[in-house]
């Protein structure tokens, strides 16, 4: 059975695709049996077709995590039929989808439903902030990613 998850935050230029390498690293690394697909996209369209930020890529390039080939877009209501998970980074992104998808039958949530114990339910938004924020990015997203892998694989 193969999983489908699409990671959404607001721009789909830092938080997301953050998510999805993460996602995609450890799954090939930690569950190389698992039958993945995974995306991101943006709520936003303000940088549609643009790689990740470019803090982004040089903070998870640091951690082996290589990003540059990504290029962002936009959530779409066909997302909704094809993914069976539709994961937000924080409730302003989760709400917006909601509004989006009207009904769905994916799984709508937050990333780190599946890190309960990490510390926080949201992955903040580092775009105007500093250096701190793209590494806290990374670990919340590494936290993420290890709940959602640990819990895709029981259902396989
Ligand atoms: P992201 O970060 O949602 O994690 O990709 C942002 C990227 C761009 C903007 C805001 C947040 N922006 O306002 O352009």
């Amino acid at each position: 059975m193969t999983h489908r998850v699409l990671l959404v935050c607001l721009g789909n230029i830092c938080r997301s695709p953050t998510a999805e390498g993460v996602v995609r690293a450890i799954a090939a690394r930690e569950y190389p049996a698992l039958d993945l697909r995974v995306d991101s996209a943006g709520t936003a369209n303000y940088h549609v077709g643009e790689p990740p930020d470019r803090r982004t890529v040089a903070a998870a390039r640091r951690r082996g995590y290589e990003l540059s080939s990504l290029r962002a877009r936009q959530v779409t209501a066909a997302d909704f039929g094809n993914f069976d998970y539709v994961l937000a980074m924080d409730r302003a992104n989760l709400a917006e989808l909601g509004r989006i998808a009207r009904s769905s039958a994916a799984h709508l949530g937050l990333f780190l439903e599946f890190a309960p114990d990490c510390g926080s339910d949201e992955v903040p938004d580092p775009y105007y902030g500093g250096q701190e924020g793209f590494e806290r990015v990374l670990d919340l997203c590494e936290a993420g990613a290890r709940g959602l892998l640990a819990e895709l694989s029981q259902r396989n």
